[in-house]
């Protein structure tokens, strides 16, 4: 890949980048949801909603070899540029830990099919990357896992969880509503023009 600069939208360098002939190539969003601001019936109502494919739970050591298989499937689904590239896991990132937290969906036969993993810090929790296996999206798993993972922080816890992506996500974006995220910054990605 190129050069590339990713700035907030409103940065007073991106006009003097776009002056010399730097371009946008790509957008990305920050949101965030407040623990206070938390609407505990509607995130049980998404999780209740997916009852019949299973149950969100925390994931484990004893999980990565599951989660390693469902990463390697799903490598190249992220949409967008270096902003909201997804680091492919291997053993060490994918093993939970209580500063890396995760939490993933199973199926009645065992097979993970959704998985969020948070990186927290203090009372603050950002969402690393949440994926479903390809056979199972469009269902409410994400929404499901994502309101799953923030009611248990929020009870240990975590004060403000921080989420983000590429504004061409549209799944993840309305999951993300679901939940109750609110979009609070816009990410511009500039390549310089060609010579
Ligand atoms: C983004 C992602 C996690 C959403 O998961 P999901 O469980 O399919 O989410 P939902 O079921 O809530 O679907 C979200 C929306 O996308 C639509 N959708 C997503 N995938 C779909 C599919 N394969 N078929 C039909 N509809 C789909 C849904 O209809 C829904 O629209 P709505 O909210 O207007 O009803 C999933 O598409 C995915 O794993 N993508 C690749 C990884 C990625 O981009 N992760 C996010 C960045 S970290």
């Amino acid at each position: 890949m190129g050069e590339t600069i990713v700035l907030l939208a409103t940065a007073p360098e991106r006009a003097a980048l776009e002056a010399q002939g730097w371009s946008v190539t790509a957008r990305s969003f920050g949101a965030q949801l407040d623990a206070d601001r938390i609407d505990r019936p509607r995130l049980r109502a998404l999780v209740d909603r997916v009852a019949e494919v299973g149950t969100p739970r925390a994931l484990d050591s004893d999980d990565v070899a599951a989660v390693l298989e469902l990463d390697a499937l799903t490598a190249r689904d992220y949409p967008g540029s270096v902003a909201t590239q997804h680091e492919p896991l291997d053993r060490g990132t994918a093993t939970p830990s209580a500063s890396r937290p995760a939490f993933g969906l199973l199926t009645a036969q065992g097979e993970l099919v959704a998985m969020t993993y948070v990186d927290v810090d203090g009372p603050l929790a950002e969402t690393a990357f949440t994926v479903v296996h390809p056979a199972w999206r469009g269902r409410g798993l994400a929404p499901a896992v994502k309101a799953w993972s923030v009611l248990a922080l929020a009870d240990a816890g975590t004060t403000r969880f921080r989420t983000g992506g590429s504004a061409e996500n549209a799944a993840i974006r309305s999951a993300n509503a679901a939940v109750g995220y609110v979009v609070d910054e816009e990410w511009v990605t500039l390549e310089p023009g060609r010579p």
